[in-house]
């Protein structure tokens, strides 16, 4: 039953016809979305990558095409010869984009038949996702997929294009490579040629992209696979893809403005979205201050109060405690919701809190003059009337407290003000706030190891004014380090890198790689600063959150392909796998795993 394409040649998609092709002859080639039978006329919706068609099958018009399109069922593969019409008026649907058109069918092919398909192909579906990803192919024909995947392609574009008229060259890097430090673990893989030995694929291409500055190719670019074996969350995958670049003879405004051009484009091939640039910049110390974290998400206010001082010397342990130990006390003031907030959700919230490695979460309702609290019996007048004034309290206003180290209470209230927001419909839709963070610390003091270890990674430059600070104070040394942050999520890093050879050993020192360390592993990079190195600088965005931003989407899954699960494993080819014992004998590797 199965027929040849023959001579047949598509002349259009379904999906991009419309009313300027009324009484043309198409031949549509595509997948049966769905068939309907309404006496005596067959109705198909005819589904490509562009969109969907209706085909009418009237006995009248071909009696054998109507004989044979009887016999269709969802998700064969056909291909139809007929002329587009308008449709009767009661008939036309706004909801697609060929709503008013349909094309009745003379002749018809069967190409392909298709088992039934484990979900339907639809946006929303009700399905595990692993389901979906060992049919990726299957969940890659519903529109919501394709349409992610078509934007990923446009953001590619557009940047290309961008970087191609601002004189950047697109140079590829190794994959088989040496390990770069970016934070996370190696992917390593086995060199045949040389037992016992690995490559590594690259974390980033960050040392090669410098290199090529010392080789003279001044403005490099790359939309480049990375691969970090870390543990993963929906923002993150072990291989994930970077708009790589790096720039000569230039400082931070000069990299940033490169980016904030390359944005605007991208959201005005995509989106036809016109952005504001410059973009705001504020400082690490700033961001940390106001909202608990280096990516706030500035589409809402809710922003964290430094109540510390009201309470260093406080009666209420809860509070002072942690300050006497050098922590911090902060607070947030959830304006106007306290008829909107039970108790258990109250409850709730605390539970959430400690979830987050939180002691507590102490909170005041405020009602008329009275403030219901499991806490005000220990506040003093005083501290009641500084809290007041610090916090603007009013009428209808909640009050959530953290007291502990700065790092827990920056993470537990930065969460919780997420969650309010969301809560309370108080995050902005449709809006893309773009923010630099500026000024980080160039070096933060590791507690596990016992010494001090970037911030970023160990090539960015240090503020020159600063760089003496780095025998003495080094935590105070500031960083020419930049990030951008998309409503609340880090889709870029960069800085301004350290191009003199005796300030990068001196940093290597500062993090105790010793001499021999750094030289086995940056040997080539510390080699190269030596040959005339100019000053450079540069940047990487992540393609797939910013793509996941960009769609609306929930997970950077959904914009990537063919993803891996949070366990680093790919349903639809099943890798990882075990390999054949041959393999390993040639590499030389002996697996010391009994049981999967
Ligand atoms: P960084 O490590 O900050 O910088 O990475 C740059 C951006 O890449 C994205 N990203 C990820 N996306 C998905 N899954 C992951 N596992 C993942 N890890 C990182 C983020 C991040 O902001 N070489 C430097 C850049 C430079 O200094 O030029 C680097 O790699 O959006
Ligand atoms: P407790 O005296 O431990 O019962 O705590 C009194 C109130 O303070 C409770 O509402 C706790 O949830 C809250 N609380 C306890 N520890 C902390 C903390 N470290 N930060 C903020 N609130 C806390």
């Amino acid at each position: 039953m199965f027929e040849l394409l023959g001579d047949w040649k598509r002349t259009d998609y379904c999906g991009s016809l419309g009313i300027k092709d009324l009484g043309r002859e198409v031949i549509l080639m595509g997948w049966v979305h769905s068939k309907r039978d309404h006496g005596g006329l067959i109705f198909v919706d005819l589904r490509d990558r562009e969109g969907v068609v209706q085909i009418v099958f009237n006995p009248q018009v071909s009696k054998e095409s109507h004989t044979k399109a009887d016999l269709l069922k969802d998700e064969w593969v056909i291909a139809v010869k007929g002329t587009v019409v308008r449709r009767p008026d009661e008939t036309i649907n706004p909801n697609i984009k060929t709503g008013e058109i349909e094309v009745i069918a003379r002749e018809l092919r069967i190409l392909n038949r298709s088992k039934v398909l484990p979900f339907p192909v639809e946006d929303e579906i009700k399905v595990d996702e692993l389901i979906r990803m060992k049919y990726r192919f299957l969940d890659l024909r519903r529109p919501v997929m394709r349409k992610n995947l078509m934007l990923r392609h446009e953001v590619m574009r557009a940047t290309r294009s961008y970087l191609d008229s601002k004189g950047f060259i697109e140079i590829e890097t190794p994959y088989l490579t040496r390990s770069t430090p970016e934070g996370a673990r190696d992917f390593l893989v086995p060199s045949r040629l040389n037992p016992g030995e690995f490559y590594a694929l690259p974390q980033s291409p960050q040392l090669l992209k410098q290199t090529l500055m010392i080789s003279g190719f001044d403005r490099y670019y790359q939309i480049v696979r990375c691969f970090r074996d870390e543990d993963l969350r929906a923002d993150r995958q072990p291989e994930f893809t970077q708009i790589d670049l790096e720039m000569s003879f230039v400082t931070e405004d000069d990299v940033i403005e490169v980016v904030e051009g390359m944005i605007k484009a991208i959201l005005k091939a995509t989106k036809g979205v016109d952005i504001d640039i410059p973009f705001p910049r504020m400082s690490y110390d700033e961001a940390m201050l106001r909202y608990g974290t280096d990516k706030p998400d500035i589409r809402f206010g809710l922003e964290l109060h430094d109540i510390t001082e009201v309470f260093r010397n406080s009666e209420f342990k809860v509070f002072s405690d942690p300050v006497k130990k050098g922590g911090i006390v902060k607070a947030i003031n959830l304006k106007g919701k306290a008829q909107h907030l039970s108790r258990k959700e109250l409850d709730e919230l605390t539970e959430f809190a400690k979830s987050l490695g939180a002691k507590g979460l102490a909170w005041i309702r405020v009602s008329g003059d009275e403030w219901q609290s499991p806490i005000t019996k220990f506040l003093s007048e005083h501290e009641k009337k500084e809290l007041k004034r610090l916090l603007t309290i009013e009428d209808g206003d909640v009050i959530f407290f953290g007291a502990d180290t700065s790092y827990t209470v920056n993470l537990v209230l930065s969460n919780l003000r997420l969650r309010l927001g969301n809560r309370f419909n108080m995050i902005e839709q449709n809006r893309f706030a773009f923010l630099w963070i500026v000024d980080f610390p160039l070096l933060e003091f590791d507690k596990t190891e016992n010494r001090y270890v970037t911030m970023h990674h160990p090539f960015t430059s240090p503020k020159e004014e600063d760089i003496e600070l780095l025998d003495t104070e080094p935590e105070k040394v500031r960083a020419r380090a930049y990030d951008i942050v998309l409503n609340g999520v880090e889709i870029g890093g960069g800085s301004i890198r350290i191009h003199r050879s005796d300030i990068q050993r001196k940093l290597f020192e500062r993090i105790g790689l010793g001499e021999e360390d750094a030289k086995k592993k940056f040997g080539f990079l510390l080699e190269a600063l030596e040959f005339g190195a100019p000053p450079h600088g540069g940047i990487a965005l992540g393609l797939d959150r910013l793509t996941m931003l960009l769609a609306g989407a929930s997970s950077i899954r959904d914009v990537i392909a063919f993803p891996k699960t949070q366990k680093g494993f790919c349903p639809l080819t099943e890798a990882p796998s075990p390999v054949d014992p041959k393999q390993l004998l040639e590499l030389r590797i002996r697996v010391d795993v009994k049981e999967r």
